[in-house]
């Protein structure tokens, strides 16, 4: 299994480098570490995404917590799903013990006990952290009918609303905003506007309006509405220069993976509005690790799947890096894992034939080596992986059986009090520490329907059709921005609807434009 004897020259060479490089560790030969020959990427290549895959307990966290660091230190933030919690350890220093000090004494790495800036994020304040929460209207269609596993048919219907709901004003802030939308949709007021949309049965929105509900009774509501996160804050450096690692505390939500799954998507598509083209720096603006990203593709619709696709590809010149992390390299989506340039490929378990065929699967992902990989993959030992990356050419490195860095920071999780000290020391806590519900869809409508029938009637057929698309079902009166007694004119009017545009950048009257993935621009 051995590889032939000239593989130590042929790693030294390819990653001999110059320039600044994240050092992930040394490289093994018959299991014995050759510490000149370390094992390293270039920072500028590493918008050229990754993937870290590997059994439970092979070290992907590990990786990627050694990964965090360096780039904290180099200046780069670092975005992290912390699913399990066992990230948290990285904002206080590591302990040293006999046996980590023989490790990192054998692959030549100069080890002390360090922890680095962080900042704890948790969704919609489940958990220690300042709490992260997006609108329903930037949220989008798309990411929402994932979240409520909706199908095909659902899921155009959403769009449907949403395109209601975008054209004619209606601030959908929070999920209450949405179900208020599908409920006049449905009732004898909305008749009209139903209509006009054109492919959204009452019956179809019959049943996503339950799947909300539903939803909401899980505990959804306070994942959505304002105020909303903004993704640049990610973006910033602590006063002495090093990259704020921000992680996102997921331990609360565990049971919600489609859930945060998603949102890390719409983190992500949110940054690619946001951010503008950088092509290839020295070194990223961000790397973002997308931890448990079997949870992403699982069950992924074709379309779905397609905008993965785009964004990870779109991202790179935005300067963003993105590493999925998860078990199988085949649970990355074939157009994805294409795009991902630098492997990060811990152990793999053979026991069933499904496994076996797994591994042969992500053996057949690599460059050609001299290593036997299927066997050399289920004998690596713990924090040992194998790697090829991109040279500061964008070249494929030789294939390398490495034994990785130990993180200096905490390799378990940080207690709660230090935590807690951190939040509530966080300038982002201010910012979004408390939600607020403005005056959006939900009241406006919840006031139209309770007013008598027919004159909730009349105002409905003077304006509130007056903004849907398809084709014109009736004769329009005032067109939106007139302003009538009609739901639209009444939102458009409101104080809360102009301050939403405003944080929506739109233009009053114009449809939210949505992108890719059907999330709203800010
Ligand atoms: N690079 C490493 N240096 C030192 N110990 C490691 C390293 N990688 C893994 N380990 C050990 O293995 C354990 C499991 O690693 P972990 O990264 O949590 O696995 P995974 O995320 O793949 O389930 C860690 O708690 C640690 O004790
Ligand atoms: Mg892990």
């Amino acid at each position: 299994m051995a590889a032939s004897a000239d593989i130590v020259e042929t790693v030294k060479q390819g990653y001999a480098f110059t320039g600044p490089a994240l050092e992930l560790g040394c490289l093994l030969v018959d299991d014995k570490p050759v510490v000149d020959a370390q094992v390293r990427v270039p920072l500028g290549m590493l918008n050229r995404h990754g993937l870290v895959a590997g059994a439970t307990g092979t070290g992907k966290t590990k990786t990627l917590q050694v990964m965090a660091e360096q780039l904290s230190t180099n200046g780069v933030p670092v975005f992290m799903a912390d699913i399990k919690g066992d990230l948290s350890g990285v904002s206080q220093p590591g302990v040293a013990n006999d046996k980590l000090t023989a490790r990192t004494q054998s692959i030549g790495q100069n080890w002390e006990g360090q922890g680095f800036p962080v900042e704890y994020l948790s969704l919609g304040g489940q958990g220690n952290g300042v709490p992260v929460r997006a609108t329903i209207t930037s949220f989008g269609p798309t990411l929402l009918a994932k979240v409520l596993d909706l199908n095909e048919t659902q899921t155009s219907s959403l769009a449907l609303v949403f395109h209601f709901a975008d054209s004619a004003g209606l601030a959908l802030l929070d999920l209450k905003d949405l179900r208020a939308v599908i409920q006049y949709l449905i009732s004898d007021e909305g008749q009209q506007d139903l209509t006009g949309l054109g492919g959204l049965s009452k019956a179809t929105a019959g049943v996503i309006l339950r799947e909300l509900i539903a939803f909401s009774d899980a505990g959804a509501e306070v994942f959505f509405g304002e105020p909303e996160f903004n993704t640049k804050d990610l973006l910033r450096n602590a006063p002495d220069g090093r990259g704020i690692i921000t992680c996102l505390e997921l331990p609360s939500v565990q049971d919600k993976p489609a859930l945060f799954s998603t949102f890390l998507l719409w983190m992500l598509a949110d940054l690619f509005h946001d951010l503008p083209e950088a092509g290839d720096l020295d070194k990223p603006k961000l790397v973002f690790f997308f931890d448990e990203a079997h949870l992403l593709f699982k069950d992924a619709s074709k379309a779905f799947l397609d905008q993965i696709t785009q964004t990870v590809r779109l991202i790179r010149s935005k300067a963003v890096g993105v590493f999925f992390v998860t078990q199988n390299p085949k649970d990355v989506n074939d157009d994805v894992l294409a795009q991902l340039g630098n492997r990060v490929q811990h152990a793999l378990r053979a026991y069933t034939p499904d496994d076996a065929k797994a591994l042969k699967a992500a053996a057949s992902t690599f460059p050609n080596s001299s290593y036997d990989l299927e066997e050399l993959l289920t004998q690596l030992g713990i924090g040992e992986a194998i790697i090829t990356v991109l040279s500061d050419r964008g070249a494929p490195t030789p294939v390398a059986w490495t034994r990785l860095r130990a993180p200096q920071s905490l390799m378990a999780p940080a207690t709660d009090e230090a935590i807690t000290a951190i939040v509530n020391a966080s300038p982002l806590k201010p910012e979004y520490g408390q939600e607020i519900d403005r005056e959006s869809a939900y009241e406006r409508l919840q006031a139209k329907l309770a007013t008598p029938p027919s004159a909730a009637g009349r105002a409905a057929a003077s304006g509130g059709g007056a903004a849907s698309r398809g084709p014109a079902p009736a004769p329009r009166q005032a067109p939106a921005a007139d302003q009538g007694p009609g739901i639209v004119g009444e939102v458009v009017h409101s104080s809360a609807f102009k301050s939403f545009l405003r944080s929506a950048g739109t233009v009053l009257g114009r449809e939210i434009t949505r992108s890719i993935f059907g999330t709203a621009k800010r």
